[in-house]
């Protein structure tokens, strides 16, 4: 049985948006709303070169890579072709318009994986720096 943890309202984030996560250890988790309202997540770190997959371009059900132009898909974290490779990807659960990330997930998936080379998460600091999303309580009904 999965701990979920609270992460925010979708209408926090805007459509074809992301918010970052941090983790204790290792890189963020970018968190996709598509045009569709639905949401994914996963590491906020291209598998080409490092740059950070939340300051992407969204368009479909994939990301566009800020640095390279590397295309992700939001479903499977899938490299389009022609490039390769895979970037790990998050459960999402939805309950009452909030969302929620796997706890175990959050603590594990790509902890030993490099922070985004670009960014706001790529300073020495790394993640729990200032600017990374904090996990919000829900709104009020
Ligand atoms: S770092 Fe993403 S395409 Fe190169």
């Amino acid at each position: 049985m999965s701990d979920w943890t609270l992460i925010c309202r979708v209408d926090d984030i805007i459509p074809l948006g992301a918010r970052r996560v941090a983790r204790p250890r290792g890189a963020p988790v970018a968190v996709f709303r598509a045009h569709d309202d639905r949401i994914f997540a996963i590491l906020d770190r291209c598998p080409h070169k490092g740059g950070p997959l939340s300051q992407g371009i969204v368009f479909g059900l994939s990301v566009a890579c800020p640095l390279h132009n590397f295309n992700i898909g939001l479903e499977d974290g899938m490299v389009k072709a022609p490039d390769e490779g895979c970037v790990p990807k998050f459960a999402v659960k939805l309950d009452d318009g909030a969302i929620y990330l796997d706890a175990g997930e959050l603590a594990t998936l790509g902890v030993d994986l490099p922070l985004p080379v670009a960014g706001p998460c790529a300073s020495k600091g790394g993640v729990g720096g200032g600017q990374i999303f904090e996990v919000q309580t829900p709104h009020s009904a």
